[in-house]
């Protein structure tokens, strides 16, 4: 069967969007969190909030994204994400803002692999 999944938009689809949304309508498969940022160490503190602890989150219908251009940061990431619970995660591959894309992340990532 198909998954319907629900967008993530930064603002807006937080944990308590994500809750309330989940409570009170049916349907959807895959709730994907906005980006994470700034996995700089194990245990770090951009992790350690209601986003995305298991105590906030239902770790199978969940699906974190991070935004990054690093391998050991997304590696960092993906790893903590495993630790917590989580099956599995997401890349941002899209996002235009030229804050993000100027840095080669989000859809920035699309110039780089043209290289
Ligand atoms: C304010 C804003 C924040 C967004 N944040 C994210 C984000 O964190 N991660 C992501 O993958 N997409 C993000 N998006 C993209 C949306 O999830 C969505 O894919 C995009 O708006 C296209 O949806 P539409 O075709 O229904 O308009 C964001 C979009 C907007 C407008």
């Amino acid at each position: 069967m198909e998954t319907l999944s629900l967008a993530p938009f930064q603002g807006i689809t937080d944990v308590v969007y994500r809750n309330v949304f989940k409570k009170h309508f049916d349907g959807i498969g895959k709730f994907y969190t906005p980006f994470f940022t700034g996995i700089q160490k194990d245990n770090s503190k951009s992790l350690r909030g209601e986003e995305i602890s298991p105590d906030y989150n239902d770790v199978k219908t969940i699906v974190p994204q991070i935004l990054s251009n690093t391998a050991e940061e997304i590696i960092r990431f993906a790893n903590q994400c495993k630790s917590m619970g989580y099956a599995e995660f997401n890349l941002n591959m899209g996002c235009p803002f030229p804050r993000v894309a100027n840095k080669t992340r989000g859809c920035g990532l699309m110039a780089v692999s043209t290289r």
